[in-house]
């Protein structure tokens, strides 16, 4: 049979478009950001390279962790990992409203810089502002050897490889799998997380690439469910705990490429404003595994219906609840709570795909959008 590739195809490894090469790649790169990090037996990590020695992980006083876009988001999963696993305060601010406040930062703060490009301006200039405080300054980037790094006293690379497509997807899910890592490192060193509780989380971590695979299987499911928000001019993203960056970044990813009008939100912010909004034509995505928040936002969910709202719920398989409640629903494997986020991004990635292929957007190349933004 011949083979009519182009050589652009052919780069695509023959998927219609890099966004959707990339989102099929994640299970492998999170592999590669796990590789040679993980030591199960002693339910720990090693990561010399971030430069943060055992000693200053066990006397910082705060993690303080700046970022722009999808970085953010990943950035806001991180700090309910190291709040909960390494028990240290930790804030997660925009790079861009840092560089214009006067913030304050002390040698004892980890100042996490997460960027996909490691160029981009704002997370730049936020890491020069926390450095010229005399703060320690660690790099979560893709791009080796990219200004972020340079900058910093030490760096974690996800190792996701070239990331084309302008919205983010592979390099969110290894970010995510690399801040998990680094709050297991801090927990260890801080006596905050018992070896055991260490294995287990790092032992689901580790199981996690073949549940994506599994996961990414459901595409044709997930592709008759875009089928139903082609038409949608406002979308509303819900999440709890863990589920909360998650909502906003499914809402980041429409956005971006179908240029539908999409909101992420705190479940428990929905009575405070977007209930209004709701009713028999607002679509609500919401993010609701069976984790320990899936009670409260069983109850939302119970709320929208109520008001007519049309749900589609990212759930845990085989919860026979939320088939009574959701028009539509993608299942996700049932995992330990901690690393639910690799999976639950996944369907909303592919939503976002789908709807704005279905749209005939170029997918790859968003109109208004840069991959790295260089300015301010
Ligand atoms: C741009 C890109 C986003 C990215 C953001 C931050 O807006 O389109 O995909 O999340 O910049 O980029 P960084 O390289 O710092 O992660």
């Amino acid at each position: 049979k011949r083979i009519d590739w182009s050589p652009v195809q052919a780069e695509r490894g023959g998927y219609k478009h890099f966004m959707l090469k990339e989102i099929h790649e994640q299970p492998d790169v999170v592999e590669a950001t796990l590789r040679g990090r993980i030591d199960l037996a002693a339910g720990d990590v090693h990561a010399t390279e971030m430069g943060v020695t055992p000693e200053f992980a066990k006397e910082l006083r705060r993690v303080y962790i700046v970022a722009c876009g999808t970085s953010h988001h990943a950035g806001i999963a991180g700090r309910y990992w190291i709040e909960q696993l390494a028990r240290v305060p930790t804030v997660v601010e925009l790079a861009s409203e840092v560089r214009y406040r006067e913030p304050i930062f002390f040698p004892d703060d980890l100042v996490i810089a997460i960027s996909q490009s490691g160029e981009t301006a704002d997370t730049i200039a936020a890491l020069k502002a926390a450095k010229a405080q005399g703060a320690k300054v660690l790099a979560l980037c893709n791009v080796l050897d990219s200004a972020i790094p340079r900058l910093s006293d030490g760096a974690l690379y996800t190792h996701a490889g070239p990331e084309i497509g302008v919205a983010s997807t592979k390099a969110f899910t290894t970010q995510l799998a690399a801040l998990l890592l680094l709050a297991v490192y801090l927990g260890r060193r801080r006596d905050s997380l018992p070896a055991e509780r260490g294995r287990e989380i790092l032992q689901a971590l580790w199981e996690i690439p073949s549940h994506m695979r599994e996961v990414l299987g459901d595409a044709d499911y997930v592709h008759a469910i875009a089928k139903r928000l082609v038409h949608a001019k406002d979308v509303l993203f819900l999440g709890r705990g863990l589920g909360f960056p998650i909502a906003l970044e499914g809402a980041l990813k429409l956005k971006e490429i179908s240029y539908a009008h999409a909101e992420g939100y705190a479940a428990g912010e929905m009575k405070h404003g977007p209930i209004a909004l709701i009713d028999e034509a607002l679509p609500v995505i919401v993010v609701c595994p069976r984790d320990a928040h899936y009670d409260k936002t069983f109850s939302n969910l119970q709320e929208v219906r109520a008001r007519e709202g049309q749900v589609v719920a990212i759930a845990t398989k085989g919860d026979e609840s939320i088939l009574e409640i959701a028009q539509h629903h993608v299942w996700i494997p049932k995992v330990p709570d901690e690393v639910g986020p690799l999976l639950t991004v996944l369907p909303l990635q592919l939503i976002a795909y789908y709807v704005a292929n279905l749209k005939g957007n170029d997918v790859d190349q968003p109109r208004n959008l840069a991959k790295t933004v260089t300015v301010e």
